[in-house]
């Protein structure tokens, strides 16, 4: 019936096959293209989604593909993409997550409707400029531990080859600890680790979303995650209670989000007069937890990706070094320095247009219009980003080829009709993406200020998706000591 009312208003796709839809034929195409690497170029879509980039070739920019019984009309209509992210009567809400889910992922990114509008007021003021100011201490301590810890490496030859993707994965994993937990760094990064092993966990049992009464079974996995959620809970309850009492007394901290988050919510006009108390500490509980979730993979992806990028493109390489030690010299970047860094930040954006860290999904609620199409009641929507950021008619001939110099007046003049999306859109875009600018900016200036580097002989190119967009195995980097 579905499949119906979606033909006669134009949206095709790719036939329904009873209770797989799709599904096999996904999975058989993932399968094949997974299984070796692909050439050194940035036209990964085949690779990536190869049944997604044939539909999207088949059927056009609105379609529909089947993930078993459930339709997902997938847009990579700009314009239409925007609808939908910038609509705010929450006709296209987030999709619900299993009970399992909830073990793992929590907190703004999962809210909906109010509950969403109160946290986000209340979580703002957090991540606001003058605030990521004085988280830049936390960023460059962890980036000295970095280059502290390379520069060791690449004593003894002049040059070593190691994994940027592990070492990334060290360094935003220690950084969100900081910035998050400042002096309480320590439990910070317990924490963390926590999550990552629970993050793990969740994916080596994702087949329990599709059978929820599978979580109820006393198996390893099982009784680690609760155990896992619990002992978070308990480490998280510590830290926030122990800070809720130092700003009670006075003692404010201000340099870190957890603080700020405490601040923002005891302050918050609306939670005065009424009874409502704004975040309730099972609330920053969940919080802290999506920074880390939320903060850690798709900075890592950024910060990684950029790096294999330059050793592919060692002009560009260059033309960043040159500007990094015309700003900089020598001497580590304050905040308004990072303003200056023109080039990185060009590249930055390239990177992330070719190599976004994640898609979206949206779902309606009840018959829902959009552009001129109605949809039907309990239909999925995918916006996968990053078709739209290889779209010819929006970025031109050149779409997969990199070139940042399309950033250099700016994000909103790269493309036809500001297509860029790697943050989101409307009201619900990233609220960390100035922080995970900040923090790309500086540790890649760090880098460049110390090292060059190029593609190890043993790096395959293989980008792939578990949750983000991960290189398949690992990011192989020679680093030479300048
Ligand atoms: C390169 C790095 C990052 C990328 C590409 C990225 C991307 C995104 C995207 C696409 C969304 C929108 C999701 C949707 O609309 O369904 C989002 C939301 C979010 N991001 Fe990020 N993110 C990054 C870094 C961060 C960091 C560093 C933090 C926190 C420290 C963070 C916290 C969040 C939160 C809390 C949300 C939910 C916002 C809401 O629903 O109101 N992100 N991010």
């Amino acid at each position: 019936m579905i499949e119906r009312q979606l033909k006669e208003q134009g949206i095709h796709g790719p036939p329904y096959r009873l209770l797989y839809g799709n599904t096999k034929e996904i999975m058989k195409m993932a399968r094949e293209t997974g299984s070796k690497p692909m050439s050194l170029s940035h036209d990964i879509m085949p690779r990536l989604n190869p049944f997604l980039h044939k539909a999207v070739m088949d059927y056009g920019k609105v379609m529909v593909i089947w993930y078993g019984t459930t339709p997902r009309v997938t847009i990579t209509d700009p314009m239409l993409v925007k609808e939908i992210l910038s609509n705010k009567s929450g006709d296209f809400g987030k999709m619900e997550i299993t009970a399992f889910a909830k073990l793992f992922l929590t907190g703004l990114a999962n809210h909906d409707g109010q509950k969403w509008a109160e946290h986000r007021r209340i979580i703002n003021p957090a991540f606001h400029l003058e605030k990521l100011k004085l988280m830049l201490p936390a960023f460059s301590i962890s980036c000295d531990e970095l280059i502290g810890r390379w520069e060791k490496l690449v004593e003894l030859g002049g040059s070593c080859e190691l994994d940027v993707y592990l070492q990334f994965q060290n360094l935003t994993g220690d950084v969100i600890s900081r910035a998050a937990f400042g002096s309480s760094f320590e439990e910070g990064r317990q924490i963390f680790l926590l999550q990552k092993e629970q993050g793990e966990l969740f994916l080596r049992a994702h087949s329990i979303n599709n059978f929820p009464w599978l979580r109820f079974l006393p198996t390893k996995v099982n009784t680690r995650m609760r155990e896992i959620y619990r002992q978070l809970g308990v480490l998280l309850r510590g830290i926030i209670e122990k800070r809720q009492k130092a700003i009670q007394m006075g003692n404010n901290f201000k340099d870190d989000l957890l603080s700020l988050l405490l601040e923002s919510n005891l302050n918050d006009p609306e939670n005065k007069n009424s009874k409502n108390m704004g975040l309730t500490t099972e609330d920053v509980i969940d919080e802290c937890k999506l920074f880390y979730l939320a903060g850690h993979e798709t900075t890592t992806n950024l910060l990684t990706w950029t790096m294999v990028v330059l050793g592919m493109h060692p002009t560009w390489q260059a033309r960043a070094r040159e500007e990094v030690l015309h700003v900089l010299g020598t001497k580590k970047p304050n905040f308004d320095d990072l303003g200056h860094l023109k080039i990185v930040t060009m590249i930055l954006h390239e990177v992330l247009r070719l190599y976004p860290p994640t898609s979206l999904l949206r779902r309606t609620h009840n018959r829902t219009k959009l552009g001129e199409i109605f949809l039907p009641s309990g239909i999925q929507l995918f916006l996968p980003i990053n078709f739209v950021h290889y779209d010819p008619e929006q970025w031109g001939e050149d779409a997969t080829e990199f070139n940042p110099e399309r950033f250099s007046k700016g994000v909103s003049k790269a493309s036809k009709d500001n297509s860029y999306f790697p943050f989101g859109w409307g009201p619900r875009i990233c609220i960390g993406q100035n922080f995970a600018m900040v923090e790309a900016k500086m540790a890649l200036a760090r880098i460049l200020q110390h090292f060059s580097f190029e593609l190890s002989p043993s790096y395959s190119h293989a980008p792939c998706t578990i949750l983000t967009l991960q290189p398949q195995y690992g990011a192989q980097v020679i680093l030479h000591k300048l």
